[in-house]
């Protein structure tokens, strides 16, 4: 079993990423982390305990930084909604999160654990940042991490810049600069492996966890008439399935001031950082394969 922590802003993607990596028997989630993002932290907090709750997981949930490191916290309800998990009517008594924070209990878990651990970050890189800074000796206890934000080309917030990089540009580039392995899912694969409308009906009809999902899908406002956008999605798609998306290795930086920043640059040539190289930078996917691990994740689940 691969086992992972996930740091997340739940958001609609993140639910269906959390929702699979819950349920896959490949995975081992350890723990999950949250940080203000799609909305702020004590409602992303609450709705990964949803989350678990509904899957009857005994993972933790420890809440996580409230703002980014130096920029303004800015959400995005204007598209994952006010809650950030609109549509499904989960049930109260969704118990509460472990009375340390996001930092501490990440430590504690990597330092527990004999065989290093896949950090999976699907917010701002806010807590893995702080947790770099300030735990130096837990980052020989991370395998690598496998985050979802940035791009090649393109962004989703400004004509550059991703939201996640976009939130915490300084806390990306300390992770990207960290030396531990990093695997850049970003938007240059996630834009194109939407999920197809088509798709989207079929989990509807599959189990109660496929009306949740199905649900929450409809109220997210991002994709369109093709299908949309399951960005977090791809972070586990890729540990289970990497032979379907295509990485090279290169140098990337992250801006972080002025009207450019959150946008991640990639030295594409190795002219500028001499052929150095500090991140996995994913550039293609195969969308039907895509597609077809969401559906048969969702059939598999056990409600
Ligand atoms: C990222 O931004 C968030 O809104 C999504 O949950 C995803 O993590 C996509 O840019
Ligand atoms: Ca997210």
């Amino acid at each position: 079993k691969i086992k992972i922590i996930i740091d997340t802003d739940p958001g609609i993607d993140d639910a269906a990423a959390i929702s699979i990596a819950l349920t896959r028997p490949e995975l081992d989630v350890q723990l999950i982390t949250t940080v203000a993002g799609n909305v702020a932290v004590d409602k992303t907090t609450i709705n990964a305990l949803k989350l678990t709750r509904f899957f009857n997981s005994d993972v933790p949930v420890a809440a996580g930084a409230n703002s980014p490191l130096i920029k303004p916290f800015e959400d995005a309800a204007r598209i994952h909604g006010e809650s950030g998990m609109p549509g499904y009517d989960f049930p109260e008594g969704y118990g509460e999160a472990i009375n340390k924070t996001a930092v501490e209990a990440m430590y504690d878990v990597l330092m527990a654990s004999a065989e290093p651990i896949t950090l999976v970050p699907l917010g701002a890189y806010t807590n893995i940042a702080l947790l770099l800074r300030e735990h130096p000796d837990a980052v020989a206890k991370i395998d690598r991490i496998v985050a979802m934000g940035g791009a090649l080309k393109g962004g989703n917030m400004t004509s550059g810049a991703e939201f996640n990089v976009f939130t915490d540009p300084h806390a990306a580039e300390m992770v990207y600069k960290s030396g531990v392995p990093v695997v850049m899912i970003g938007l240059d694969i996630t834009l194109k492996a939407l999920l197809s409308t088509e798709s989207i009906e079929t989990i509807k009809g599959l189990n109660e966890s496929g009306k949740m999902l199905h649900a929450l899908i409809t109220h997210y406002g991002d994709g369109g008439a093709e299908g949309v956008p399951m960005h977090d999605v791809n972070t586990i798609f890729y540990l289970l399935h990497p032979e379907a998306i295509q990485t090279k290795d290169l140098w990337v930086d992250v801006v972080t001031e002025g009207p450019a920043n959150g946008t991640t640059i990639a030295d594409v040539r190795g002219a500028y950082h001499d052929g150095k190289t500090n991140v996995a930078v994913s550039y293609d996917i195969d969308t039907a394969a895509f597609n077809k691990f969401m559906i048969d994740s969702i059939a598999a689940m056990p409600r």
